[in-house]
């Protein structure tokens, strides 16, 4: 007997929108497995910065993406704004893209563990690397909220940052994102849009598990 595809959950949204924190807790209450994709365009673009390399350099930048390791994934470091500046840099380069699409489209085809399904978040899961992703969530929040969100989780990491820096480099990160040519972010048309800048982590999480069961059994 064949066994069933598994389920896949497409978390979308910029910086500090809570994506992270809402895609790991429906994965802890659904039992699947969860993949962070912003942490694969941080490993590339720290690789480069540790070389020497400018991150906008589409050669080096994809070399690297075609070489990647898992334990890339595990280097310190990647969840400083060095790497999500650099990330964010690499992730314009169309051939870094696509050397990364392989690992998370098998990623959703076979979850690790034999898990039923994924969890995937990231800025284009719902428009190009799960275009047919069982439910679709775009998380957004006011980009004041955000800034001091990744202000108060910098600082809890005894990192000595203003609140001008953040709101700036918060900015300029959006503004590529959402301004490049290849796959930009921005929310599939049959995404479920939420905006968390009022909402607690426990209600982000009730809303969309309310929206998993009702798109997923329909
Ligand atoms: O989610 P994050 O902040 O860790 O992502 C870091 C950068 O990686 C982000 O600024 C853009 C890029 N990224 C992307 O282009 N596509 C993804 N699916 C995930 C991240």
């Amino acid at each position: 007997m064949m066994s069933a595809r598994p389920v896949v959950i497409a978390v979308d949204g910029p910086a500090a929108a809570g994506k992270g924190t809402l895609a790991r807790g429906l994965a802890d209450r659904l039992g699947f497995a969860y993949l962070d994709t912003g942490l694969l365009y941080r490993a590339v673009g720290a690789k480069v910065l540790d070389r020497g390399g400018d991150p906008a350099d589409p050669a080096v930048a994809a070399a690297i993406a075609r070489a990647l390791k898992p334990g890339d994934l595990e280097s310190a470091g990647l969840r400083d704004d060095r790497a999500a500046a650099a990330a964010s840099r690499v992730a314009a380069i169309p051939a870094v893209r696509s050397a990364l699409l392989d690992f998370q489209r098998d990623f959703a085809a076979q979850p690790p563990d034999a898990a039923p399904g994924a969890v995937i978040d990231g800025r284009d899961i719902g428009t190009v690397v799960c275009p047919d992703a069982a439910v679709k969530l775009f998380i957004t929040a006011s980009a004041r909220v955000r800034a001091a969100r990744r202000l108060r989780e910098l600082r809890g990491r005894g990192l000595s940052v203003s609140a001008a820096t953040v709101l700036r480099e918060m900015a300029a990160r959006d503004a590529r994102d959402a301004g490049r040519t290849v796959a930009p972010l921005k929310p599939a048309a049959d995404a479920w849009c939420l905006d968390t800048s009022d909402l607690g982590p426990n209600t982000v999480l009730s809303l969309a598990l309310a929206v998993v069961e009702q798109r997923q059994f329909a």
